[in-house]
């Protein structure tokens, strides 16, 4: 459920017409709606009650500091993968308690910064990582809380690009070498042991890998606490998938994941904690760009918009689907036509949907990208000197901008000529 819906015959953000935003700030830009946002956490923390947890929100979905304000001031945890994320956390307003640091390649300097800033827990992908980290522990004499990633050989059933949790992948430490891994971390100083980690990959759209992961996990927690560990916590990842199109299978609801959770390691005693990305902001984001031409190609038309891969990179990515509805309501016995949708960039490449029957269209006409609050407007680049696309915030009648497009002054003056030119 979100909350962009038609009213008065134009596309709303909770009680604001997107023509009135687009007005303000001219196209193509990112919106994301409070009420979703709030009630998709909601939805985790209700599924995971009454066990002691914490939902962290995976930053790298959608890192803009109003949206982890908004989050934070929740109750949310946040899940980070590197110091500018955790510098993003802090600047939220989130204690370091509440943030969790994920990621294969941590480095010595990101290490000090948490530690030094205040972390729940690292999440160690390696030995050479958890070598380096007892060494920067020990050097500023702070002790650092850690699980272990480790990688269940499981198959997510997701797209190859965003699937982490088979033996091929770079993610996590084999299954199979958890134990002797574990007993090195209890050896080395600086180093305090709380639990396991998994992530077994994003966008997934049944629950049986979850299951295969977790029954997995619930017999490696036995086994480490026979090894004399102290296991506390849980964390599962994220990666429930969303529905992109109205009319395909919608995947299982947090309340599912919840009961699942529930069954497999509720009765372990220990606290859960799950990292959740896409869930939560995908469908609470919408790209809104506008019609620059209709070219008639040989059989086709080409719509010609101001959004370009370079806003939204996921379809040219993953092929990624993503529903395209115009702003203005269509009436509703309107004649399809069917557009291939393309964006100015000079690569066939900037293309996000071929084919698609849309209502007919006009020059200045706006268009809203649907489920583009997650990996959206983090992904983006200024590829082409496009200036990197801004994002606005919805909150019932209130919105603002809470990341400026940046001026071609300011691009332009990143760059500096050496005086030896
Ligand atoms: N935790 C870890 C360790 C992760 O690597 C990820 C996502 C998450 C949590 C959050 O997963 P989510 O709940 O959002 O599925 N750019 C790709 C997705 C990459 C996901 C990477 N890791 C896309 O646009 O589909």
């Amino acid at each position: 459920m979100d909350h962009f819906l038609y009213k008065n015959g134009a596309l709303h953000a909770e009680d604001i017409s997107l023509t009135e935003i687009a007005a303000a700030i001219k196209t193509p830009f990112y919106v994301y709606s409070a009420a979703t946002l709030t009630r998709h956490y909601q939805l985790f923390t209700e599924a995971l009650s009454p066990l002691p947890h914490m939902v962290c929100f995976a930053i790298k979905s959608l890192s803009n500091v109003a949206v982890l304000k908004l989050l934070g001031d929740l109750g949310a945890g946040m899940d980070v993968v590197s110091g500018g994320e955790y510098r993003r956390a802090r600047a939220a307003g989130i204690p370091g308690e509440r943030i969790v640091f994920s990621g294969v390649g941590k480095k010595r300097d990101e290490m000090r910064l948490a530690l030094t800033g205040g972390i729940r827990q690292f999440n160690v992908e390696s030995e050479p990582e958890l070598r380096a980290l007892s060494e920067v522990a020990s050097s500023l004499d702070l002790t650092a809380p850690i699980t272990i990633r480790v990688n269940p050989d499981v198959d997510a059933k997701t797209h190859t690009k965003i699937a982490t949790g088979k033996s091929e992948n770079k993610f996590g430490i084999p299954i199979t070498r958890a134990r002797e891994v574990y007993a090195e971390a209890a050896r080395l100083p600086s180093i305090e042991i709380i639990g396991i980690d998994v992530h077994i990959g994003s966008q997934l759209t049944e629950l049986t890998p979850f299951e295969q992961a977790y029954l997995k996990i619930a017999d490696l927690t036995h086994q480490l606490r026979a090894d004399g560990h102290k296991i506390r916590r849980l964390d599962l990842g994220g990666g429930l998938g969303i529905p992109y199109s109205r009319s395909s299978k919608a995947p299982p609801l947090p309340v599912d994941y919840g009961a699942l959770i529930k069954r497999i390691v509720g009765n372990l005693g220990c606290e859960i904690q799950i990292e959740p990305g896409r869930l939560i902001s995908g469908n609470a984001g919408l790209l809104v760009a506008s019609v620059i031409y209709i070219k008639k190609g040989e059989g086709r038309n080409f719509l010609i918009l101001d959004a370009a891969m370079n806003d939204l990179i996921r379809p040219s990515m993953y092929d990624a689907h993503h529903d395209i509805v115009p702003v203005i309501e269509p009436t509703s016995n309107f004649k399809a036509t069917v557009y291939d949708v393309v964006g100015p960039i000079c690569e066939t490449g900037d293309t996000f949907a071929n084919g698609r029957p849309l209502a007919p269209l006009t020059e200045g006409d706006l268009v809203a990208f649907r489920s583009t609050g997650a990996y959206g407007a983090v992904m983006a680049s200024e590829y082409n000197t496009r200036p990197l696309v801004p994002e606005v915030l919805v909150k019932k009648d209130h919105f603002a901008v809470i990341r400026q497009r940046p001026t071609f002054d300011e691009i332009l003056n990143r760059d500096t000529i050496p005086p030896w030119l």
